[in-house]
């Protein structure tokens, strides 16, 4: 499978793995006319870069140019995993991979499988999350199929993601570093080594440089996701139940009766690196299962809950 997926990359084609945060759709990332591939596939606006992944630093020389010393402590650290640090990049990069920024977002990759097939390619894959744009991302193999079923030249098994949410993407151009996408490396871990600043939406939205895939529409399902703290949770899906809407529900801490109207239910049992682990595939269920909605329990956005509730608000449309 593995020779196979790495021919068809160098025949320009394109091919979903498994990481830890969720399954890739990747191509080499130094053939302009693959990465083109990619955005069509996915539907992808134009405007919004890719994440080069490497399994070793001599890809990274190749790919990031001028590396701050702080930045490679972060590699120390947290790489082979779920961080992805922005840096200026090297004139290799073609402009199609980075929507024409002077930056490249760069990330090593833990899972087995993706690293198995940078090193068997020998050079680092482009890879955008295995979804069509604005859908959720997928985390299992019959997701990314389901997902991307035509599309994809080749989907690479390898179970369900570890982690659930992409990558933690932190700006490492400015200073303090800047967090662009909350993930499962939190601001709390970073602070520890280097001088971080938080995620701020609106001035992500208006800086220059800014994250350009914050603007737009992101992990939404076919139905709408209404977000509600556990004290409000059974009034909404109560009244929504009464008004004839059959609903999904998924429940961090708050206890909810059964109810024929209910015709979806996930509880975490205050479980939040399952919530995080399972929260898309539990959006792609609750639509096969046919909701005309999901109530989802908003939790606390520290730690992981960060990333947990910037999935959940923009799934809602916030
Ligand atoms: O966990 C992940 O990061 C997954 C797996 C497959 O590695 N990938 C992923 O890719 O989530 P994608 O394309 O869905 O999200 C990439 C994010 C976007 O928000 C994009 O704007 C940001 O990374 N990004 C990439 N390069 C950037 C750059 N040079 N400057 C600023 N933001 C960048
Ligand atoms: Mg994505």
């Amino acid at each position: 499978m593995l020779r196979k997926a790495v021919r068809t990359l160098l025949r320009g084609g394109i091919v979903a793995f498994p990481t830890e945060t969720v399954y890739g759709l990747g191509a080499r990332v130094f053939d302009a006319q693959a990465l083109d591939r990619i955005f069509e596939a996915k539907g992808r606006p134009g405007d919004n870069p890719l994440i080069v992944h490497i399994a070793d630093y001599t890809q990274l020389e190749r790919v990031a140019a001028r590396v701050p010393q702080k930045a490679r402590l972060l590699m120390k650290k947290f790489w082979p995993g779920p961080l992805t640090l922005v840096l200026r990049k090297t004139r290799e990069v073609p402009a199609r991979a980075t929507a024409g920024l002077p930056t490249v977002g760069v990330r090593m990759p833990s899972h087995p499988v993706a690293r198995r097939l940078i090193r068997a390619l020998g050079e680092p894959i482009a890879a955008p999350s295995a979804n069509i744009s604005g859908r959720p991302s997928s985390t299992t193999f019959q997701d990314a199929r389901r997902e991307l079923k035509g599309k994809a030249d080749m989907i690479l098994k390898g179970g369900a993601s570890r982690i659930g949410l992409e990558s933690t993407v932190l700006d490492c151009t400015r200073r303090p570093f800047q967090i662009l996408r909350p993930g499962f490396v939190t601001l709390e871990d970073l602070k520890k080594w280097v001088s971080v600043q938080a995620p701020s939406f609106r001035r992500l939205q208006a800086g220059p440089a800014a994250s350009p895939g914050l603007k737009h529409k992101h992990y939404r399902p076919r139905y709408p996701v209404i977000a509600m703290p556990a004290e409000y949770l059974n009034a909404e899906a109560g009244s929504l139940m009464k008004r004839g809407f059959r609903i999904g529900v998924l429940l961090f801490r708050a206890r909810v009766l059964p109810n024929s109207m209910m015709i979806y239910r996930k509880d975490f049992k205050g479980n939040m690196k399952k919530y995080a682990r399972e929260l898309y595939a539990s959006f792609l269920q609750a639509e096969r299962a046919g909701v005309d909605a999901l109530v989802v329990e908003s939790v606390a956005k520290s730690g992981l809950g960060t990333a947990v509730m910037d999935r959940i608000e923009r799934a809602g449309g916030k």
